[in-house]
């Protein structure tokens, strides 16, 4: 499919919140309280670190991404395009974006996990080239 002309800009509370909200209930599960999407806009807006990122078209949320850096490991989060603007390298668009921002900040290597259920998703992180690395991934809630 034709790839398509867009921006990227960091997200902005006043404009980009509903329009984020509806797209990421869309497209991921919300099942954890601290998963919620408005929980994590606000936490990471507090946070204001500068790697929150949406992709807009004609002033249209169409997609976004959200990076972190420790200090140690860069890691990406909340990728996500609207079903009909995918398979149109936005995605990419917005991986390569975040992942110039964690260059920019002296970021050497790059994680990300993926949710069991979503495993078709390796395919779009192996064409950008990511590779599975052999991790158990551990968690704990804080609240
Ligand atoms: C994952 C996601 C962000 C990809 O966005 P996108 O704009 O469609 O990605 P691109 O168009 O840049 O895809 C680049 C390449 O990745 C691969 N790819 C993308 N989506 C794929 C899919 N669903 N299945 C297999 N390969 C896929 C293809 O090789 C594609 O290249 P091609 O179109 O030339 O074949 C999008 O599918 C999405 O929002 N999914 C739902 C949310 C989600 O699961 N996010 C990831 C959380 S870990």
């Amino acid at each position: 499919m034709q790839s398509m002309q867009y921006n990227i800009v960091e997200y902005d509370d006043s404009k980009h919140r509903e329009q984020v909200i509806g797209l990421w209930q869309g497209v991921f599960g919300y099942g954890a309280a601290h998963n919620q999407p408005g929980v994590a806009i606000d936490k990471k807006v507090e946070n204001g670190d500068g790697l929150f990122f949406v992709a807009e078209k004609d002033g249209e949320v169409i997609g976004t991404v959200m990076g972190g850096y420790d200090g140690h490991r860069g890691w990406i989060y909340s990728i996500a395009v609207r079903p009909e603007c995918q398979k149109r390298g936005v995605g990419s668009g917005l991986l390569g974006f975040i992942q110039s921002k964690l260059m920019e900040l002296g970021c050497l290597k790059v994680n990300l996990q993926i949710m069991e259920g979503n495993e078709a998703v390796q395919e779009f992180y192996l064409a950008n080239g990511y590779s599975v690395e052999q991790r158990v991934s551990m968690g704990k809630k804080l609240y």
